[in-house]
């Protein structure tokens, strides 16, 4: 049986160049994740081929950028990616083909919401959600991926003390994202000066939007949370 969820956005773009559709054939396979099904659960730690001292999760990873520097960066930690519009997985491909991540990086290509259900409880070190859609109409703000729906659900994955990477350049996403996750009891906001949220921290590589927003003229914010401890 299939689960309800209505997913927003689109899953196809621009017809693909020949070495991104033949990553999508060869690729994909050997990194691909299913979906999950309903009440299944999945352990992340065993999905790779070596063992890793943690893993992280970036949804909505667009490009996969990120998600690739942090990936050649920290190669103890295994990743998870989702994301559902396949000119994006096919771009993340590309990095992982050529960084040669094919053992550490797993990517469902699909609604990140499938994945948070079947993970286990405590089971991601950190999560990134970077730049998600701001969905400015006041009637499509429930389409938000960050709100009380997937704030439980990522309360629930993250372990004690797991980071919540959150960024956006709309102002109104910015303030319902800090509103909903202030608020939540699972989650710190780990800023103490204006510097913390204004300026990108050095772990932190820079994604398509960001770049985007940056030559607009838009002002992107950086937001992290700790997932604060269950026995506090
Ligand atoms: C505005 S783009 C930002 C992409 C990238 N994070 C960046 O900063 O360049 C938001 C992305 O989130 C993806 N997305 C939207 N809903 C999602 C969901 N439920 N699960 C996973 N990804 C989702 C979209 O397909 C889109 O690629």
């Amino acid at each position: 049986m299939t689960q309800r969820l209505q997913l927003y956005g689109r899953r196809h773009g621009r017809p693909l160049r020949r070495h991104r559709s033949e990553l999508l054939e060869s690729l994909l396979p050997q990194v691909a994740l299913e979906r999950p099904e309903p009440g299944t659960s999945l352990s992340p730690a065993p999905l790779f081929d070596a063992p890793v001292s943690d893993v992280w999760l970036e949804i909505g990873f667009g490009g996969g950028e990120h998600l690739a520097a942090q990936a050649v960066a920290n190669p103890e930690i295994g990743f998870i990616g989702c994301e559902p519009f396949i000119n994006g997985v096919a771009g993340l491909l590309s990095h992982i083909d050529h960084e040669g991540l094919t053992g550490r990086v797993r990517v469902l290509a699909d609604d990140a919401r499938f994945l948070l259900d079947a993970l286990p409880d405590a089971s991601i070190g950190r999560c990134f959600v970077l730049f998600a859609d701001p969905w400015p109409k006041r009637r499509h703000w429930e389409r938000r991926f960050i709100g009380p729906e997937n704030l439980v659900r990522l309360a629930r994955v993250l372990k004690d003390g797991a980071e919540l990477r959150l960024a956006s350049d709309d102002p109104g996403l910015i303030t319902w994202m800090l509103e909903h996750t202030w608020r939540h009891p699972a989650f710190e906001w780990l800023a103490r000066s204006a510097e913390d949220w204004r300026a990108r921290p050095a772990d932190w590589p820079q994604t398509r939007y960001e770049q985007k927003a940056l030559i607009a003229g838009r002002t992107p914010v950086f937001l992290c949370f700790k997932r604060r401890d269950r026995s506090a």
